[in-house]
Order: structure tokens, then C-alpha cells, then sequence
């Protein structure tokens, strides 16, 4: 049923290839993707997709212009070109990880260690916490957590699966708990940031970077919490994450709009020029498709995430996608980078892209993604 989107998914990207030549895309303005030279937090998404594309069809060409982007990924850790921040795992669980699943290739897991090392860095033991971004004591970031590190982690998990060194496990184990306490809140929601008191390690407030407000939901951030957690307990087989992604994953699909795709903030007033987040809808139905994955036949949420899946898959193909649009760069319209900042707030992001794709390989294909061997 999916296949001529996955047919215009590969056609899409084929053209892309010859259109970025070395550079990665990011997000788009004017329909049109813009480029950086390997030097953003999403420029994973870009091998990640290309890696994708490979697997359905075949086509050597993915796999060359996948191979390229992990040279330049060395040359980025080499360098250590703009990796100050948590987002390590995004840029090197899908480019140098995903080649080492796909092709065994030893310098590609080498890599993808000293990633995990960069990674590891940001841990502040005295905190508890893997810092967001920015540098060691930092006066606003120093003691910051995001949501959206909770995809970070798989890299950690898997550096402990591949040395025995208990280090990484330790780290993401304990940072995926503290998040569970202080970004999610009693209702199932969650905060997108919070903040600890850099001297005491008290917890101070939640917070948000690209949210409406402080205490808003803001979509994508829940659609981080709900992959993020289920692959926290892929890892560690420990029940609380995966009920806490059970619990952000029912709060984001109960809040569906009629058109069945989310807006960008579940607390952003709705009139007809609300923003959308399309890439919100396709990180999350990727984390559903992991839920589905591990929860029993007679599981009581089952039902609601079935459905909750169906609906958001659906909504993205008829209203989002643009397999009807021979001529587009992206896949998925409608996602939005930052609202309140006015970046790319009604746009194709890569990261949609590379989610809606994984989302397809896995109803299709039963891919997994790269996240875990
Ligand atoms: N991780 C940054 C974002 O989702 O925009």
C-alpha cells in the first residue's frame, strides 16, 4: 500500500543527491532546501535517509553518496566542527552507525565511538545530567537537560553493547531517568527544557527554547520523549520507560486535529493560521511503531496506539506528503522548525523526511531504524 510513496521517497532523494552534491540539507525556505557544509545538528538525517533509500532499492548511487557523507562526518569529528552540544547522537547514529549495520565497516564503528566519547563529555556528574548545549558552566545552558537528548542516548547504549565499558550505559541510563522525573509532568505532558542550579544541583524550572511558553507542550519535544523513551527501554528492559513512553505517546495522539496531523505546540491557541509540526507527527509514529513492537498482543494501550498510528500515517499521506508533487524537495510539507522565532515555520525538515521514511521502511520493510543493532 506504500510502496509508490517509497517510489517517490527514492525518486525524491535520487534528484536531491545530484542537487546538494556535498552538502546537507537542513531545512527549507521558499520550498526550497537550504545547505550547510556539514556543519548543523541535523545533517544526520541527510546519511540517515540516504542509508534508508539504499535498503529499499538497492541503487548503488545511495550508497555512494551515503559512504561520502560519513567521510565528511570524520572530517567533522576530526575537526570537531560545531559538535558543542548533545545533538551528537542524531549526526552519527545515522550516518557512521548506520554504515557499520549496513556494511560492517570497521573504521565506520571506530568512528561512531569516538562519537559516543564526544557524547559522553557532557556528562556532569556533579549534576546528574548530560548538558544540552554549549560549554562547561555555561551561565544560562551550563545546567540544562532537553527533551530531545532522549534520542541521543541509543549512541551511548550501544557504545556500552560494543566495548563492555559500563560508562556509556551508566550515563544514559541515569540521564534518561532524570529526564523521566523533571521533563515529564503528572498529566503526560512534558516540559521541552529544565533547569538545574549549577552550584547545588537543585532542580529549578521547567522551560522551553522553541515551545510557545515555559510550561507549554511543545509537539515535537513530546514526539522526542515518546521515541526516546522506548528506545531507552529497548536498551535497559526497564518498565518505566517504557510506560512513560506509553504515557506521552496516548497525551500526543489523544490531541490529534481533525486533518489528524499536530499543530506545533499543543497549547498554541488554534485559529486557521496555526502552524503545524508534520515532522512532530512522523518522529512519533515512529515511536509507536517501537511500542507496537514490544508491547503484548493483549496490552490495554495497544488499541489506542494502533489506531492513534493509522490515523497520523494517514493524515500524513493525504494531506502532507508530496508524492503528488513531482518536482518537490522535500517529502513532507508543513513542518515547522521554530514558530515563535519565526525559523522555517511552515517548511520541509529533513528530519521529517528521514522520519516519514523510516516510518515507511518500518510498516513495509519491518526495518528498525538505525538506533540499535
Ligand atoms: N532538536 C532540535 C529540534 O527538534 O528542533
Amino acid at each position: 500500500m506504500w510502496q509508490p510513496i517509497m517510489d517517490d521517497v527514492v525518486a525524491k532523494t535520487k534528484a536531491n543527491i545530484e542537487r546538494f552534491g556535498d552538502q546537507f540539507p537542513h531545512v527549507s525556505l521558499n520550498d526550497q532546501y537550504q545547505l550547510n557544509d556539514n556543519t548543523d545538528w541535523t545533517d544526520g538525517f541527510w546519511s540517515g535517509l540516504l542509508w534508508l533509500c539504499y535498503e529499499y532499492s538497492g541503487d548503488d548511487a545511495f550508497k555512494e553518496a551515503a559512504r561520502r557523507t560519513v567521510a565528511s562526518f570524520r572530517n567533522r569529528l576530526d575537526n570537531q566542527v560545531e559538535l558543542d552540544h548533545h545533538d551528537i547522537g542524531f549526526l552519527y547514529s545515522l550516518s557512521s552507525k548506520a554504515q557499520w549495520m549496513i556494511e560492517g565497516d570497521e573504521e565506520a564503528k571506530r568512528l561512531t565511538l569516538e562519537a559516543a566519547d564526544v557524547l559522553l563529555n557532557r556528562w556532569r556528574p556533579e549534576l546528574g545530567i548530560i548538558q544540552a548545549w554549549g560549554p562547561k558552566g555555561h551561565p544560562e545552558n551550563g545546567g540544562r537537560i532537553i527533551i530531545d537528548c532522549l534520542m541521543n542516548l541509543p549512541l551511548l547504549y550501544w557504545a556500552h553493547r560494543v566495548t563492555g565499558e559500563q560508562k556509556y550505559y551508566d550515563v544514559a541510563v541515569a540521564h534518561a531517568e532524570i529526564s523521566r522525573r523533571f521533563l515529564v509532568r503528572g498529566d503526560d505532558s512534558s516540559y521541552h527544557t529544565f533547569y538545574f542550579d549549577q552550584e547545588t544541583g537543585d532542580a529549578l524550572r521547567g522551560g522551553t527554547a522553541q515551545g510557545y511558553r515555559d510550561g507549554s507542550t511543545w509537539t515535537r519535544g513530546q514526539a522526542w520523549g515518546i521515541y526516546g523513551f522506548a528506545l531507552s527501554y529497548h536498551y535497559t528492559k526497564n518498565k518505566a520507560f517504557l510506560e512513560t513512553s506509553i504515557r506521552l505517546a496516548k497525551y500526543f495522539l489523544e490531541r490529534l486535529p481533525e486533518d489528524l496531523v499536530v499543530y506545533w505546540d499543543f497549547n498554541a491557541p488554534v485559529n486557521a493560521e496555526t502552524k503545524r509540526d508534520s515532522s512532530a507527527s512522523a518522529i512519533t509514529a515512529c515511536g509507536v511503531l517501537e511500542l507496537l513492537k514490544v508491547l503484548p498482543a493483549d496490552h490495554p494501550d495497544r488499541e489506542v496506539l494502533e489506531r492513534g498510528l493509522e490515523q497520523t500515517m494517514k493524515g500524513l499521506a493525504e494531506g502532507y506528503s508530496t508524492v503528488n508533487k513531482p518536482g518537490a524537495q522535500g517529502l513532507l510539507e508543513r513542518g515547522s522548525y521554530s514558530v515563535r522565532g519565526g525559523n522555517a515555520p511552515d517548511d520541509y525538515m529533513i528530519w521529517g523526511d528521514y522520519y516519514y521514511m523510516e516510518a515507511l521502511m518500518r510498516i513495509e520493510k519491518g526495518h528498525k531504524g538505525y538506533w540499535y543493532e
